[in-house]
């Protein structure tokens, strides 16, 4: 990538991190730093840091850092060249006109495009006489014209090729077709065939209001019944929600979560705008961390069957992990809300709004479906429910909550507020404890090196990695320290392929007097770019003393001398006596 540096660092400077930022997360000030809930993880506890000195940013609790750049391409889904634009747009900056590779960015536009017109052409074909049995299907379905304009349904030809020869003709490439999941190569290498054909169309709309994928239904009893756009490089249907785009207008920062597409677009004819759904999978922590930039509390309004049931316990617990409130809506009689809702007819919209105001915070939702495993006239099975309880009670953070409940369950059953709150708070204590246990033994593997895919030998390597480390950390937050380091160590002293890499880059910025993090954003990847950000931390805000600088680089001279287990095992006796006097003449 050949951005201009300075240009790069213009825009940097532009760029405060903690005002881009904090359209997505809501910061507060700690010391010189901002602290959040990572816009990148689910949390309830802030261990997102934003550094204004560096106009940086980390992650404690996922390990995800970088700068402003970084930051808007994760966020944002956007690519590097993307991400630079929209930051160069917003710094009021034109980009240069040098020949940057953008051919990724340039392809991802090809797809919006081509995706753009795929929805227009299915639109079009279901109000013409090919898309009669689609519209008579939506209509049966009881959407009304304004519904499917306002989602901009459509109808897919019965023709394996209609899409494609439209799509070719307003110039697209089978190359650009295919990396949309618009089309597959057929089998003789010739031409494409339509991916979706025969089948009512629903068009799945980010946030920013592209068209990045499709979802189609067959309109007979066939299989599958849906159909969706594969990932493709504008589209990763664990990370995008259906309707999401209109639902994050919500005011009241409430979004209802359906199962799915016609459930969504049921609840929004009935006067709900604030809707949305998963795209055929189980729902992801990503899918919750994206909904907690638009709302506080999300109602789950799952199907009343077994497995939604089941969808609902498991959406909870990644809901709140993602720091938001949880409320459950119960459809009566085994019903989805798009039977329900069109079951009432033209009181339906009421009707739905009588089952938003009678849905309960997820506590009491458990609370009930335990209560009803039990028989709490038999005093036996009322002290196994009140531990079960108990256990509910113990997973919620406030004190305040914990004690209202158990206010609620005493009265109820006739035992003491006292010893139920004993009981969560035994519960409480030995969850901790378990969870102390797995954070430290997590904490104890990352810095031991296991499964450490850029460094694969830093377990054995402890030592020396730790030396690079220290050293490359001082060149990022001290690079005054450069011509003393590398009047002494060159990249070759680097026992580790990555941190070698890294010092030489490094090396190659400083010797070129441009800042050291200037580019890294598009250089690297994104595990590698996490890296280089906790590498950072290690020695912010502690200027090196000369001593500890030394000290580095001592330990890389021994360490790179010394030889592996492997090559003492096959190594002579004279290389062996001549590496211990070495060994030794140093310790001297
Ligand atoms: P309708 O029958 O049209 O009312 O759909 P539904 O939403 O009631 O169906 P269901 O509860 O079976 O499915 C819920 C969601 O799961 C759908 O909206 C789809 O997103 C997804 N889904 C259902 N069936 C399939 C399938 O065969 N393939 C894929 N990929 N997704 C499916
Ligand atoms: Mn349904």
């Amino acid at each position: 990538m050949a951005l201009p540096e300075e240009f790069l660092q213009e825009l940097r400077a532009r760029s405060d991190i903690t005002e881009v930022a904090s359209q997505y997360v809501s910061l507060k000030r700690r010391g010189r730093n901002m602290v959040g809930l990572c816009p990148f993880h689910g949390e309830k506890t802030p261990s997102f840091n934003i550094y204004t000195e560096t106009n940086s940013f980390y992650c404690f609790g996922c390990g995800a850092g970088g700068d402003v750049i970084t930051f808007v391409m994760r966020i944002e889904n956007l690519d590097y060249i993307e991400a630079v634009r929209l930051l160069a747009q917003r710094a009021g900056m034109s980009m240069p006109s040098e020949n940057y590779d953008d051919s990724l960015a340039k392809l991802k536009r090809r797809i919006y495009e081509a995706n753009r017109e795929t929805a227009r052409f299915f639109f079009r074909t279901l109000y013409s006489p090919i898309g009669r049995s689609g519209l008579e299907y939506l209509r049966s379905r009881g959407l009304s014209d304004k519904t499917i304009r306002h989602f901009g349904l459509g109808f897919a030809p019965d023709s394996r090729f209609d899409l494609s020869n439209h799509l070719r003709q307003k110039g697209f490439t089978d190359e650009e077709l295919v990396a949309a999941n618009l089309a597959y190569k057929n089998k003789n290498g010739r031409g494409t065939n339509d991916r979706f054909y025969n089948r009512v169309m629903f068009p799945i709309i980010d946030v920013r209001g592209n068209v990045i994928a499709f979802g189609g239904r067959i309109m007979t009893d066939e299989k599958p019944k849906y159909l969706n756009t594969s990932d493709t490089l504008v589209f990763n249907k664990s990370q995008n929600l259906f309707s999401l785009n209109n639902a994050k207008k919500t005011t009241d920062r409430t979004l209802i979560l359906c199962e799915g597409y016609m459930d969504v677009i049921a609840v929004n004819q009935a006067g709900f705008e604030n809707a949305v759904a998963t795209l055929g999978t189980s729902l992801t922590s990503e899918q919750a961390v994206l909904m907690k930039r638009f709302a506080d509390e999300v109602i789950i309004c799952y199907d009343a069957d077994e497995a939604g049931q089941k969808a609902t316990r498991r959406a909870i617990s990644i809901l709140r992990k993602a720091g938001l409130e949880v409320r459950v809506l119960v459809v009566p009689d085994g019903k989805d809300p798009d039977e329900f809702i069109r079951k009432n007819g033209d009181n339906g919209g009421a009707a739905f709004y009588s089952l938003i105001n009678a849905s309960t915070n997820d506590i009491e939702y458990k609370l009930n479906k335990l209560k009803r495993n039990y028989d709490l006239s038999l005093p036996d099975q009322r002290v196994r429910f009140l531990n079960e309880a108990s256990g509910v009670l113990a997973e919620l953070e406030k004190p305040l909550e914990q004690e209202t409940y158990a206010s609620r369950l005493s009265e109820e059953l006739g035992v003491s507020r006292e010893s139920i709150m004993q009981e969560v708070t035994r519960l409480k204590r030995s969850r901790a404890r378990g969870e102390k246990k797995k954070e430290f033994s997590r904490l104890a593997g990352s810095l031991a090196g296991r499964d450490d895919r850029l460094t694969p030998h830093r377990r054995e390597e402890l030592r020396a990695s730790r030396a690079e480390e220290n050293l490359l950390s001082v060149l990022i937050n001290y690079p005054e320290e450069y011509s003393y380091i590398s009047s002494h160590i060159t990249a070759d002293s680097f026992v580790t392929d990555f941190n070698r890499r890294l010092y030489r880059y490094f090396a190659s910025k400083l010797d070129n007097g441009s800042q050291v993090l200037n580019t890294v954003s598009g250089d690297f990847s994104q595990a590698e770019i996490n890296r280089i950000f906790s590498i950072a931390n290690i020695s912010r805000g502690i200027s090196p003393s000369a001593e500890a600088i030394d000290e580095y680089i001592r330990v890389l001279s021994e360490e790179k001398d010394k030889l592996s287990a492997e090559q003492i095992a096959n190594a002579s006796t004279q290389t062996l006596s001549d590496y211990i006097s070495k060994l030794k003449s140093k310790r001297e």
